[in-house]
């Protein structure tokens, strides 16, 4: 089975203790987690070393990064380095978030050296991807993202490609309570697989997962995550409450 993932982007919230006590509390449900089923937490950064002493014992819990440069080292004062997240024993670093899209003007070219800087520091990246409202509306949504995926990650040799993960949060449906329905997620997840087989073959793509991320809750969760092609969820809002996110990880496949 592929891997499952319920991942929490906590974004710009919570304060330590809020953190601290959010992590507390998820864990206070002792949801087991079995060889194919993650629970993963982006935290802010100067939250990272307390939520992976949090989560050391824990089977298949790990602690994220949101973001990291797409410089390997040097005068970039505010930023964190891929080479620094490894050196703190950090494994999965969110890119290309559409919030980092947007406010931060990342493009896909400065997307594919983070990934590039990721793998080479052994970190996972969790590749978002997901079209504004315009491009859904005029029904390009299909070419947006293959596009995104393209140039950010189809430099990789098919060795490499397997260590990402993907999140496909359409921009519509991030923070707004309006979610993909069940067929339009499977729908473009079913697509995004195909665009990675046409390129590196169907063995591949089957083993990469694809999740779903926008205005994903405790009440859809579990409907979403039964898609053949939804690997799980990138959440945001609802990671925030813990009894929310604990439905959210129990609903993974
Ligand atoms: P919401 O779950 O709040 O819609 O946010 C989704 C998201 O952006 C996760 O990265």
């Amino acid at each position: 089975m592929r891997k499952q993932i319920a991942a929490a982007n906590w974004k710009m919230n919570c304060t330590f203790q809020q953190g601290e006590k959010l992590l507390d509390d998820i864990l206070g449900a002792e949801i087991g987690l079995s060889a194919h089923r993650f629970a993963v937490f982006a935290v802010p950064y100067p939250y990272l070393l307390m939520t992976r002493s949090e989560l050391e014992e824990e089977q298949n819990y790990y602690a994220a990064a949101q973001n990291c440069h797409h410089k390997k080292a040097g005068a970039f004062t505010g930023e964190v380095s891929a080479e620094m997240l490894h050196s703190m024993n950090i494994n999965y670093c969110v890119v290309g978030h559409s919030e980092r899209r947007e406010f931060n003007a990342e493009t896909n070219a400065m997307l594919a050296d983070k990934v590039n800087l990721c793998l080479e520091n052994h970190i996972t990246p969790i590749f978002c991807c997901g079209e504004p409202l315009a491009i859904r509306e005029a029904g390009t949504q299909n070419d947006y993202v293959a596009t995104q995926l393209k140039e950010s990650l189809f430099h990789l040799p098919g060795v490499t490609i397997k260590n990402i993960v993907i999140a496909y949060e359409p921009i519509w449906a991030i923070g707004t309570g309006k979610t993909a329905s069940t067929e339009q997620a499977q729908e473009i997840h079913h697509y995004l697989r195909s665009v990675i087989a046409a390129q590196y073959g169907e063995a591949i793509a089957n083993e990469i997962p694809i999740l779903y991320g926008g205005s994903v809750k405790a009440n859809n969760a579990k409907e979403l995550f039964s898609c053949p092609d939804v690997d799980g969820g990138l959440v945001g809002g609802a990671s925030l409450v813990a009894a929310d996110f604990i439905e959210i990880i129990k609903a993974l496949k």
